[in-house]
């Protein structure tokens, strides 16, 4: 029987992103090595580093190198000694559009009950996902500035939102409904100011109508009130299907619920295709170089890796470890303040990934 191989970008990028993502790969070639497969890893340079050496992003080669590999794991993009927001849409931004990863999926869970930062809600109210749609929306970059630096300055940044964009994320959000037990979807828009969110309503009406998700029970929510209900009732969320914008607002949210950025992770999905997988959470300057950065994140980022190109079982034995180990508090934070470094972390899960299968 031949081995299964998966060809993986890796880019580390910035910041604390090279360490977690280290630790990330420590605890995916741990997995591989249980499960019987094996990665093939190529590393790309892109970050503020190698921009301010060489003025070079990310090439469109990179790009056609990528759609040849099965998926890309990035660390975190964003350098604060360039403009603001340069390297994220070079990188981050281009990864999305360029691959056209229209889905970014990003599951809420809290693990333990101390990380929670709700009184009296815990692992069993705050289980979500959100699928957050990925190309369209204020990102596309569609705007400009008219008169710009003078007193008459215009400034202009449009929201796009196509059917096919708007269906196709919704589709998926239904699909993720479907194979949960709760089989819950919630549409976040805000159809009473934005008059575009009418294309949201009506295809989510239209897909909803389908005989394949009569099961399915939906609830539309404008997302200020979303907003306030991810922290009054975080349990009356199953599956959440909104915008660009708003599923980056919310995610954020999301993270905290979960205990924070240090656990927070999400797919950039084009399902059937090539797609990039990422902690939430972003490149730290500040915390670069000093390995306290907890790797968690990217761990969990890592998981969801394998769970996409099919090893669903060591995607599920990572996550079962990392729950473990922070509901036994050998793990006592997902933050910096853990005690322990980004590679003690790394080495918990990676043991205790071992200890499981030895027993198994
Ligand atoms: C995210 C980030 C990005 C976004 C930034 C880095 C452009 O916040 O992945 O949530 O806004 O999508
Ligand atoms: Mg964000």
């Amino acid at each position: 029987m031949s081995r299964r191989e998966y060809a993986v970008a890796v880019i580390p990028g910035d910041g604390i992103g090279p360490e977690v993502v280290a630790e990330a790969l420590k605890v995916v070639k741990a997995a591989a090595s249980i499960h019987g497969f094996s990665l093939k890893l190529t590393e790309y340079p892109w970050s503020g580093d190698h921009y301010l050496k060489t003025q070079v992003l990310m090439p469109d080669e990179a790009l056609d190198e990528y759609r040849q590999q099965d998926a890309v794991f990035l660390g975190a993009i964003g350098d604060p000694r360039l403009p603001i927001g340069l390297i994220e849409r070079a990188v981050v931004g281009a990864l999305r559009f360029r691959l056209d990863l229209y889905v970014n999926l990003r599951p809420i869970r809290c693990l333990a009950d101390h990380l929670s930062p709700l009184k009296g809600k815990g692992p069993k109210e705050i289980d979500f996902v959100v699928c957050r749609e990925n190309t369209e929306d204020a990102y596309t970059g569609i705007g400009g500035f008219l008169k710009k630096g003078t007193q008459d300055e215009v400034a202009i940044q449009e929201m796009i939102y196509t059917r096919k964009g708007v269906e196709r994320v919704i589709r998926y959000a239904y699909e993720t409904a479907k194979r949960r037990p709760r089989r819950k979807l919630t549409l976040v828009d805000k159809a009473n100011a934005i008059n575009a969110h009418d294309l949201w309503r009506r295809t989510f009406a239209e897909v909803g109508a389908e005989k394949a998700y009569a099961d399915v029970s939906t609830e539309v929510a404008y997302v200020d009130a979303a907003g306030m209900w991810m922290v009054k009732n975080p349990e009356s969320f199953d599956v959440i299907v909104t915008t660009n914008l708003f599923g980056d607002i919310l995610t954020d949210l999301g993270a905290i619920l979960q205990g924070g950025m240090g656990i927070a992770a999400s797919g950039n999905l084009h399902p059937g295709r090539v797609s990039m997988f990422e902690p939430i959470h972003g490149s730290a300057p500040k915390y670069r170089g000093l390995g306290k950065a907890n790797p968690l994140a990217a761990i969990a980022a890592g998981a969801m890796l394998l769970d996409y190109v099919g090893e669903r079982e060591a995607a599920a034995r990572i996550e079962g470890a990392v729950e473990r180990l922070l509901v036994s508090r050998r793990i006592s934070s997902v933050g910096t303040d853990s005690g322990l470094s980004t590679s003690q972390v790394g080495d918990l899960v990676t043991a205790e990934l071992k200890a499981q299968a030895a027993k198994a």
